[in-house]
């Protein structure tokens, strides 16, 4: 199985010229690789300027909840679909924090999987501190993946991304491969209740915050783990690179 390496550009970089820059010498390096799927995230604007993509795949960050409709500002799983996205990224914590709840959430993962986008549901508990946390991650799972139905789990990924691991929050500071090797076993847990055990062990997990050239190879090397989602670092295309050619050994 190829790893799965996502770059989370969030809103950065601030130009077009920077965006193409860094994408091509991501690009080059991509190409030389088999064992891993490489994809990218830019913000919104920049998808269709990256188009010619080769053996990268572009991902949205976000979908809008619905397919049409007067929604100021949205973007639809059906016109990412059309400049060629194949991934999409659903309920990011950056976005739960600005109020996007578990029920938008679900609409969004569900429009983004019908409109046939692989879809990454990033879940994950705030504060490190957290007794429950595993039960935060179970909700925020059951509550997006409700109603949805099985034969999407072919096209779901689960991104568990602590939220407190996240670099803006953790000044760099990663959680530990054996907890991710734990969450990613419970989340497993989870997600067969919802969809049954088939769907259960072939779904990717993959973990997200602070991960870099450094500490990657750690958490590419979890057992039933199937990559990385990365912020920061994805912008530092050297660093990037190299990541991407550890997941591509392992
Ligand atoms: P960092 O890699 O900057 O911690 O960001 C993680 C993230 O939020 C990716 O979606």
């Amino acid at each position: 199985m190829k790893k799965l390496v996502i770059a989370n550009w969030k809103m950065a970089p601030q130009t077009v010229k920077e965006a193409q820059a860094i994408f091509a010498k991501i690009k080059s390096r991509a190409a030389r690789l088999r064992g891993v799927e490489t994809v990218i995230a830019p913000p919104f604007i920049y998808l269709p300027l990256l188009k010619s993509a080769g053996k990268i795949k572009l991902a949205a960050q976000d979908v809008a909840k619905d397919d049409g409709g007067p929604w100021t500002g949205e973007i639809s799983a059906r016109m990412l679909k059309g400049v060629g996205v194949s991934y999409a990224i659903i309920g990011h914590s950056e976005r739960r924090e600005i109020g996007e709840g578990d029920d938008v959430i679900r609409e969004k993962l569900y429009q983004s999987l019908f409109r046939g986008l692989k879809s990454v549901l990033c879940v994950g508990e705030k504060e490190k501190s957290q007794e429950a946390f595993p039960h935060i991650v179970r909700e925020q799972i059951k509550k997006a993946l409700r109603g949805i139905p099985r034969y999407f789990a072919s096209k779901t990924i689960i991104a568990y991304e602590p939220v407190w691991a996240i670099s803006s929050h953790s000044k760099g500071k990663a959680d530990t491969p054996q907890n991710f090797f734990e969450m990613s076993i419970f989340i497993r847990r989870t997600v067969l209740d919802v969809w049954g055990k088939s769907a259960a062990l072939r779904l990717p997990i993959i973990y997200g915050g602070s991960v870099n050239a450094k500490n990657a190879k750690g958490f590419l090397e979890v057992k039933g783990g199937s990559g990385v989602l990365v912020g920061k670092a994805s912008l530092d295309a050297r660093e990037f690179n190299k990541i991407l050619e550890i997941a591509d050994t392992i």
